[in-house]
């Protein structure tokens, strides 16, 4: 049931916290308006009082009232994120101290583009990297050399985008250096071994170019520098790159099957190719680590290289977690065999679960004091995977996914901040060279280093807000998780039961056990064997659930969303088995086709209310219950002269 320290953390289903945010936005507005007026309380007032009586302003208000009227009435055909009968995509409700800092910053309008832009939210944004960093595990002390480094993003898109262009300069770099650096500062014997080194090698080296460069005077350092940049890929680009070293091919990014589509439109974007992606097969929906070092072994006796592994923490599909642990021990075993990569983990969705796994004090929680509080979370290999997460080299993370904060913000996170002035882009007029090395000096030009330039420093303001009230610890932000997860193993339990009781109606399962917050269904109506019958139904159902902007909200009882599950991607007993529980004749023609399967993200806080005794788990499943009655009569009538059916 809810736990009560959850009451003020956000707006609610109901609105029931109005009170709350209104005194917050009224409170810090007029703070916001003291603060222009004590700006230079010499400079007189611009606008006369006496305009807003004017008929030309009383127009203007008249115009604005009637579009914002129009605005407002028409956002209310939105989607309710808010309510605990959405269970569609990786959105809820927003946690009310990021809405109000948000709100408060917004007046404001820093560009955190640089400290030029934004001198108080610049550093907001690289304090929530290291609360991130904190999180995730790696080191956060800005005095260590090696500290790591985190900024937002618009989402988890752009921060896989930047796990790949800072791989893969720091993979180019040696190859460049090798081409015109001396030779004492101990540079890789040939360009394979240089292209080949692992992460943590490549930033040894770049640290000694780096300090080498520093005992040089000036103009001497000015003309290495401008030598090695030349040698660069980000300075060639890749054809002229790989032309000039013909011993060496573009390397391949090795992604799960079920990783999300930013993969191959990041490497679109980067000029690698989405062909780059190669699959690495799976077990259950998560990376099968026989499959990887298979994969791995290939890419060796072929002297392909290759970029990094993605793991994902919280596939966007089924919500399973990667081995990550097992992952991290393959890269450490083929950087010492001379095939070195980046382990990225894109925990865009999952990456906020870590919270439950923290102790106050940074430490990680053992698995038992955390399974004290569920049935069946976490599997000793979820805890494993979490754990290892502080042995990866870079990290995506979504505050706005289960970081319950409004769009955009996404979040790269790398464990080792080095590596980043490889990315740094100059311009004059707005990154002021840093008069010391100092770690927030560097970072305040952030738009030297990331993929945007102009970006809301108010976003950075929420997060870090909301990191403050509710630290990354299982104390705290980590009771919202721990809340729904207990949601989502009821939830499963429900859909046995559902399973049960519809059994005369449906063949229903959850195909794969999820590691998370996020569940799918696979129902088939009784009689039907057809895979193609199968979709008929789902999508049927689907349509009841589905948002449809031409009908009223308050037609829907609930809101869920739809997945297509690839038998091909699955290995063969697996297949076979979940084709079986679902009574369906693996047909030859049907080769390669999907099950249309529904899709729940369980992140509400409100799923199990306890105020007024209501479980909307126990409700959905009575709601579908009663759809698939009526459906089943339906399809059974419609479908008799389909001979995809089997009666
Ligand atoms: C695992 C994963 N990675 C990346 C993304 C992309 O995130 P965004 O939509 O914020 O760009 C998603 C989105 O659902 C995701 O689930």
């Amino acid at each position: 049931m809810t736990d009560p320290t959850l009451y003020p953390c956000f707006l609610g289903p109901y609105g029931e916290n109005d009170d709350l945010l209104e005194k917050l936005v009224v409170e810090f507005l007029r703070d916001h308006v003291y603060w222009r007026r004590n700006f230079h309380p010499e400079d007189p007032p611009a606008i006369p009082t006496r305009a807003a009586k004017q008929p030309q302003f009383l127009s203007f208000e008249a115009r604005l009232r009637r579009e914002l009227h129009a605005l407002s009435a028409s956002l209310k055909r939105s989607v309710p994120f808010h309510s605990p009968r959405y269970l569609g995509h990786m959105v809820s409700d927003v946690l009310l101290p990021g809405l109000a800092a948000q709100m408060l910053t917004l007046p404001y309008n820093p560009n955190n583009v640089s400290e030029d832009a934004a001198p108080v939210t610049v550093d907001l944004e690289v304090q929530v990297g290291l609360q991130l960093a904190r999180l995730i595990g790696y080191r956060h002390d800005p005095a260590q050399p090696d500290c790591a480094f985190g900024h937002l993003t618009s989402g988890g898109t752009l921060a896989n985008f930047q796990a790949l262009r800072l791989a893969l300069a720091l993979k180019a770099f040696p190859v460049a250096l090798r081409a015109v650096a001396p030779i004492e500062i101990g540079l890789p014997e040939d360009d394979w071994t240089a292209f080949n080194l692992a992460p943590d090698a490549a930033t040894a080296l770049l640290v000694r170019w780096q300090d080498w460069l520093a005992s040089l005077p000036l103009g001497e350092r000015n003309r290495w520098t401008a030598a090695v940049e030349a040698q660069r890929l980000e300075s060639l680009g890749l054809c002229d790159f790989f032309a000039r070293h013909p011993q060496l091919q573009p390397p391949i990014v090795l992604t799960p099957l079920s990783a999300h589509y930013s993969w191959p439109k990041g490497l679109k974007l980067l000029g690698l190719g989405a062909d780059r992606a190669v699959p690495v097969a799976q077990q259950d929906m998560r990376v099968d680590l026989g499959a990887l070092e298979e994969a791995l072994e290939r890419a060796q006796a072929a002297r392909q290289p290759v970029l990094m592994t993605v793991a994902v923490l919280g596939t966007t599909e089924f919500g399973a977690i990667d081995p990550v642990d097992g992952i991290v021990a393959l890269r450490d075993r083929y950087a010492a065999a001379g095939l070195g990569f980046a382990v990225h983990v894109d925990a865009a969705w999952g990456g906020y679960l870590a919270t439950l796994f923290r102790e106050p004090g940074g430490g990680l929680r053992p698995r038992e004091a955390i399974a004290a509080d569920f049935a069946n979370f976490p599997a000793p290999r979820v805890h494993a995977a979490m754990a290892a997460l502080c042995r990866t080299d870079s990290v995506t993370i979504d505050p706005h996914k289960l970081g319950y904060m409004p769009y955009g913000a996404g979040a790269f996170v790398c464990k080792d901040h080095r590596p980043m002035s490889l990315l740094a882009v100059e311009a004059d007029y707005v990154f002021t060279r840093a008069a010391s090395e100092d770690y927030l000096a560097r970072y305040r030009q952030l738009g030297r280093y990331i993929p945007e330039g102009s970006k809301p420093g108010a976003m950075a303001a929420a997060v870090y807000v909301t990191h403050r009230v509710l630290p990354l610890d299982h104390c705290n932000f980590g009771r919202i998780p721990a809340q729904t997860l207990r949601a989502t193993e009821a939830f499963v339990a429900r859909a046995a039961q559902f399973a049960a009781e519809c059994a005369h109606l449906v063949h229903a399962c959850v195909p794969f056990a999820p590691d998370s917050n996020l569940v799918c269904l696979a129902l088939n109506p009784c009689g039907n064997t057809s895979i193609s019958g199968l979709n008929e139904f789902v999508g049927r159902l689907h349509d009841e659930v589905r948002i449809d902007p031409t009908a009223p909200l308050q037609l829907r009882e609930f809101f869920a969303s739809t997945t297509r599950l690839r038998i091909d991607i699955l290995n063969r007993d697996t297949a076979l088995r979940l084709l079986k529980r679902l009574q369906l004749l693996p047909a030859p023609q049907e080769a390669g086709e999907s099950l249309l399967i529904l899709r729940h993200t369980l992140m509400n806080p409100f799923l199990l209310d306890a105020e007024n005794d209501i479980s909307y788990v126990d409700r959905y499943f009575k709601f579908l219950t009663r759809r698939i009655t009526a459906l089943c009569a339906g399809v059974t009538a419609s479908t008799h002269s389909n001979d995809s059916m089997v009666a």
